[in-house]
Protein backbone atom coordinates (compact mmCIF):
# COMPACT_ATOMS: atom_id res chain seq x y z
CA UNK A 1 0.00 0.00 0.00
CA UNK A 2 0.98 3.50 -1.07
CA UNK A 3 -0.39 7.04 -0.49
CA UNK A 4 -0.71 8.54 -3.23
CA UNK A 5 -2.20 12.28 -4.11
CA UNK A 6 -4.24 12.60 -7.37
CA UNK A 7 -5.48 14.96 -9.48
CA UNK A 8 -9.36 14.18 -9.85
CA UNK A 9 -11.53 16.55 -11.97
CA UNK A 10 -9.41 19.38 -10.61
CA UNK A 11 -9.74 17.97 -6.87
CA UNK A 12 -6.96 16.57 -5.02
CA UNK A 13 -7.23 13.14 -3.62
CA UNK A 14 -5.23 11.08 -1.76
CA UNK A 15 -5.80 7.35 -1.51
CA UNK A 16 -4.28 4.29 -0.21
CA UNK A 17 -3.80 2.14 -2.44
CA UNK A 18 -0.95 -0.44 -3.91
CA UNK A 19 0.56 1.60 -6.23
CA UNK A 20 -0.02 -1.17 -9.38
CA UNK A 21 -4.03 -1.07 -8.94
CA UNK A 22 -5.40 -0.22 -11.96
CA UNK A 23 -6.85 3.50 -12.10
CA UNK A 24 -10.07 2.34 -13.05
CA UNK A 25 -11.01 0.43 -9.83
CA UNK A 26 -9.54 3.48 -7.68
CA UNK A 27 -11.59 5.81 -9.11
CA UNK A 28 -14.74 3.75 -8.85
CA UNK A 29 -13.95 1.39 -5.56
CA UNK A 30 -11.98 4.01 -3.38
CA UNK A 31 -13.35 7.36 -4.69
CA UNK A 32 -16.93 6.43 -5.77
CA UNK A 33 -16.63 7.45 -9.91
CA UNK A 34 -18.75 4.98 -10.96
CA UNK A 35 -19.63 7.04 -14.60
CA UNK A 36 -16.34 4.97 -15.22
CA UNK A 37 -17.04 1.63 -16.56
CA UNK A 38 -15.46 -1.57 -16.47
CA UNK A 39 -15.63 -3.81 -19.64
CA UNK A 40 -13.30 -6.15 -20.54
CA UNK A 41 -10.36 -5.54 -18.31
CA UNK A 42 -8.13 -6.02 -21.15
CA UNK A 43 -7.73 -2.71 -23.13
CA UNK A 44 -10.06 -4.33 -25.90
CA UNK A 45 -13.39 -2.44 -25.67
CA UNK A 46 -12.83 1.02 -24.41
CA UNK A 47 -15.38 1.33 -21.83
CA UNK A 48 -13.14 2.77 -19.12
CA UNK A 49 -11.60 5.71 -20.65
CA UNK A 50 -10.73 8.36 -18.54
CA UNK A 51 -8.87 11.81 -19.91
CA UNK A 52 -4.98 11.95 -18.58
CA UNK A 53 -3.86 15.44 -19.33
CA UNK A 54 -6.76 15.42 -21.90
CA UNK A 55 -5.67 12.80 -23.80
CA UNK A 56 -7.68 8.95 -23.78
CA UNK A 57 -6.39 6.44 -21.64
CA UNK A 58 -7.72 3.13 -20.85
CA UNK A 59 -8.06 3.27 -16.86
CA UNK A 60 -8.37 -1.08 -16.82
CA UNK A 61 -4.43 -0.74 -17.86
CA UNK A 62 -3.44 2.03 -16.26
CA UNK A 63 -1.14 1.90 -12.85
CA UNK A 64 -2.87 4.13 -10.58
CA UNK A 65 1.21 5.10 -9.66
CA UNK A 66 1.32 6.55 -13.29
CA UNK A 67 -1.49 8.92 -12.94
CA UNK A 68 0.11 10.58 -9.89
CA UNK A 69 1.25 13.98 -11.20
CA UNK A 70 -1.08 13.88 -14.15
CA UNK A 71 -4.69 15.76 -14.63
CA UNK A 72 -7.47 12.89 -14.76
CA UNK A 73 -10.76 13.92 -16.13
CA UNK A 74 -13.83 11.40 -15.52
CA UNK A 75 -17.22 11.85 -17.34
CA UNK A 76 -17.90 13.15 -13.84
CA UNK A 77 -15.50 15.86 -14.37
CA UNK A 78 -16.30 16.90 -17.81
CA UNK A 79 -20.16 16.78 -16.56
CA UNK A 80 -19.39 19.23 -14.02
CA UNK A 81 -17.68 21.64 -16.81
CA UNK A 82 -21.30 21.40 -18.62
CA UNK A 83 -19.94 19.96 -21.94
CA UNK A 84 -21.23 20.43 -25.26
CA UNK A 85 -20.45 17.29 -26.15
CA UNK A 86 -23.05 15.20 -23.37
CA UNK A 87 -25.61 17.86 -24.47
CA UNK A 88 -25.05 16.70 -28.12
CA UNK A 89 -25.57 13.34 -27.03
CA UNK A 90 -28.82 14.65 -25.44
CA UNK A 91 -29.73 15.96 -28.53
CA UNK A 92 -28.67 13.00 -30.70
CA UNK A 93 -30.64 10.91 -28.40
CA UNK A 94 -26.95 8.56 -28.74
CA UNK A 95 -27.62 5.75 -26.06
CA UNK A 96 -29.72 2.78 -26.47
CA UNK A 97 -28.21 0.37 -23.27
CA UNK A 98 -25.67 2.97 -22.24
CA UNK A 99 -22.90 1.05 -21.18
CA UNK A 100 -20.51 2.13 -23.49
CA UNK A 101 -21.34 6.13 -23.13
CA UNK A 102 -19.25 6.94 -20.61
CA UNK A 103 -15.96 5.53 -22.26
CA UNK A 104 -17.54 6.99 -26.12
CA UNK A 105 -18.23 11.04 -24.68
CA UNK A 106 -14.60 10.75 -23.34
CA UNK A 107 -12.86 9.00 -26.28
CA UNK A 108 -15.05 11.87 -28.22
CA UNK A 109 -13.67 14.91 -25.67
CA UNK A 110 -9.66 13.92 -26.55
CA UNK A 111 -11.00 14.21 -29.83
CA UNK A 112 -12.69 17.41 -29.81
CA UNK A 113 -9.78 18.72 -27.87
CA UNK A 114 -6.79 17.92 -30.84
CA UNK A 115 -9.53 18.09 -33.86
CA UNK A 116 -11.95 20.76 -32.69
CA UNK A 117 -13.72 19.89 -36.33
CA UNK A 118 -13.02 16.44 -37.03
CA UNK A 119 -14.32 14.72 -40.13
CA UNK A 120 -16.26 11.21 -40.30
CA UNK A 121 -12.93 9.34 -41.01
CA UNK A 122 -10.71 11.58 -38.00
CA UNK A 123 -13.84 10.84 -36.20
CA UNK A 124 -14.03 7.00 -37.16
CA UNK A 125 -10.02 7.00 -36.46
CA UNK A 126 -10.43 8.51 -33.22
CA UNK A 127 -13.42 5.73 -31.87
CA UNK A 128 -12.01 2.93 -33.33
CA UNK A 129 -11.64 0.46 -30.65
CA UNK A 130 -14.42 2.03 -28.74
CA UNK A 131 -17.16 -0.83 -28.70
CA UNK A 132 -20.64 -0.52 -28.16
CA UNK A 133 -22.56 -3.52 -28.54
CA UNK A 134 -25.76 -1.68 -29.34
CA UNK A 135 -24.44 -0.14 -32.35
CA UNK A 136 -24.99 3.56 -31.71
CA UNK A 137 -21.77 4.53 -34.22
CA UNK A 138 -23.75 6.19 -36.37
CA UNK A 139 -25.31 8.93 -33.50
CA UNK A 140 -22.14 9.01 -31.82
CA UNK A 141 -20.38 10.35 -35.34
CA UNK A 142 -23.36 12.54 -35.52
CA UNK A 143 -23.53 14.31 -32.06
CA UNK A 144 -19.65 14.96 -32.74
CA UNK A 145 -20.30 16.91 -35.08
CA UNK A 146 -23.21 18.75 -33.39
CA UNK A 147 -20.77 19.31 -30.29
CA UNK A 148 -18.11 20.48 -32.69
CA UNK A 149 -20.59 23.17 -33.99
CA UNK A 150 -21.48 24.09 -30.74
CA UNK A 151 -18.02 24.94 -30.06
CA UNK A 152 -17.43 26.78 -32.97
CA UNK A 153 -16.30 24.22 -35.36
CA UNK A 154 -17.41 24.95 -39.20
CA UNK A 155 -18.81 21.85 -39.93
S1 LIG B 1 -12.49 -2.21 -19.53
FE1 LIG B 1 -10.76 -1.10 -20.16
S2 LIG B 1 -10.69 -1.38 -22.31
FE2 LIG B 1 -12.33 -2.64 -21.67
S1 LIG C 1 -25.19 1.86 -25.96
FE1 LIG C 1 -25.22 -0.25 -25.39
S2 LIG C 1 -23.13 -0.87 -25.58
FE2 LIG C 1 -23.18 1.11 -26.41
Amino acid sequence: MASLTLLVNDQKRTVDVAPETPLLWVLRDTLGLTGTKFGCGMSLCGACTVLLDGDAVRSCQTPVKDAVGHRITTIEGLAAGGSPLQAAWVEEEVPQCGYCQSGQIMSAAALLTRTPDPTDAQIDAAMDGVLCRCGTYQRIRRAIHRAARAKGGAR
